[in-house]
């Protein structure tokens, strides 16, 4: 038996309990991987909650978690791309808060060892997101980006990689988090009225690009900065993008992505902050800490004992 946090019924943190489950068995192509760390993501919460109820589909009792690191315990049949004993770190859809979790060998790559655990796991949702949407976006050397909460997860990635395709990047966020934009390269701006002009101000050469990672008037504001629509994309807000015609960034993962990002990590290119960890078993109080919303960087859940 192996442990795996579940809910019932839709509602707040309190309905994560956890539970013994069945061991899992690796089928062909597959591994089964023992969770060292399980990285959340606002979706975890949403998806609890019912907010994405009937555009995600939930089967009852339910698992969360869509990202790992961890250690290969088991191999299935066929060719075996990672032997047992490899360090892993990889993503999969809801069912990472758990001690193991099986998933094909194309939803992992080796954990580099100067890659922490928790970093590891905190890395695909947000590393991924932010990658493809500056792919979406085009964003080219010499442009300037709006980030939009840039001191979130997927921010905090969206920031360095346009700073290394050599991007200007001006990133929203609250006053507490503006020497922290600053150390990732961005030049920090206050959220809230009266941003479109203050973005204004602070890019004399325009704005050619930007992201949405919160929602709100996110992409309104974008609207009045960018003028190409077609250089606007959202994360967090599907009918803006259904409305006004920016990119929705949708899910994409690959694991190629995620050694390239591991790559950069290690390269001492890329950080990305892991502000609390929770044991596996205080997921509901990790889900507190995520719906807070202001969250530096990353909450993940690591395995106990
Ligand atoms: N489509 C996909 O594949 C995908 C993948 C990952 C995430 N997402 C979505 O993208 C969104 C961002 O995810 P995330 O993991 O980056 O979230 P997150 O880490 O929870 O974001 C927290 C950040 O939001 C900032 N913030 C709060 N209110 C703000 C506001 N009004 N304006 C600007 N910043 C504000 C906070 O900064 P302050 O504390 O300074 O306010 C905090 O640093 C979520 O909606 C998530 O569901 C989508």
């Amino acid at each position: 038996m192996s442990r795996a946090i579940v809910f019932d019924t839709y509602g707040g943190p309190e309905v994560l309990r956890t539970v013994q489950v069945a061991e899992l068995t690796p089928g062909p192509g597959q591994v089964r991987v023992r969770v060292k760390a399980a990285g959340v993501n606002p979706i975890d919460a949403k998806i609890r909650g019912g907010r994405l109820d009937g555009r995600v589909p939930v089967a009852f009792p339910q698992t969360l978690g869509n990202e790992f690191a961890g250690v290969v315990d088991r191999v299935g049949a066929g060719p075996a791309a990672y032997p047992v004993g490899a360090e892993v770190f990889g993503f999969t859809s809801m069912s990472a808060y758990a001690d193991h979790v099986v998933v094909g060998v194309d939803q992992v790559t080796a954990k580099p060892a100067a890659l922490p655990w928790e970093t590891a796991a905190a890395l695909s949702a947000v590393g991924q997101t932010a990658y493809n949407a500056l792919r979406i976006l085009a964003v080219n050397q010499g442009e300037t980006l709006l980030v939009h909460a840039a001191a979130g997860g997927v921010g905090t990635v969206a920031v360095q990689l346009a700073r290394l395709l050599g991007a200007t990047v001006i990133g929203t966020a609250s006053e507490r988090n503006h020497e922290y934009l600053r150390s990732l390269g961005a030049t920090p701006v206050v959220y809230g009225p009266g941003l479109t002009e203050r973005v204004r101000n602070l890019a004399p050469g325009g704005v050619q690009a930007a992201l949405d990672c919160i929602g709100a008037d996110a992409v309104r504001v974008s609207l009045d900065l960018v003028e190409n629509p077609g250089r606007i994309g959202t994360t967090a807000d599907e009918s803006a993008a259904d409305t006004y015609g920016v990119h929705r960034i949708r899910y994409e993962r690959s694991a190629q992505t995620l050694a390239e990002l591991a790559r950069l990590y290690c390269a001492g290119k890329l950080v990305l902050p892991v502000a609390k960890t929770f044991p596996l078993e205080a997921a509901a109080d990790a889900h507190h800490e995520i719906e807070t919303g202001h969250v530096r960087g990353k909450i993940v859940l690591v395995a106990s004992g």
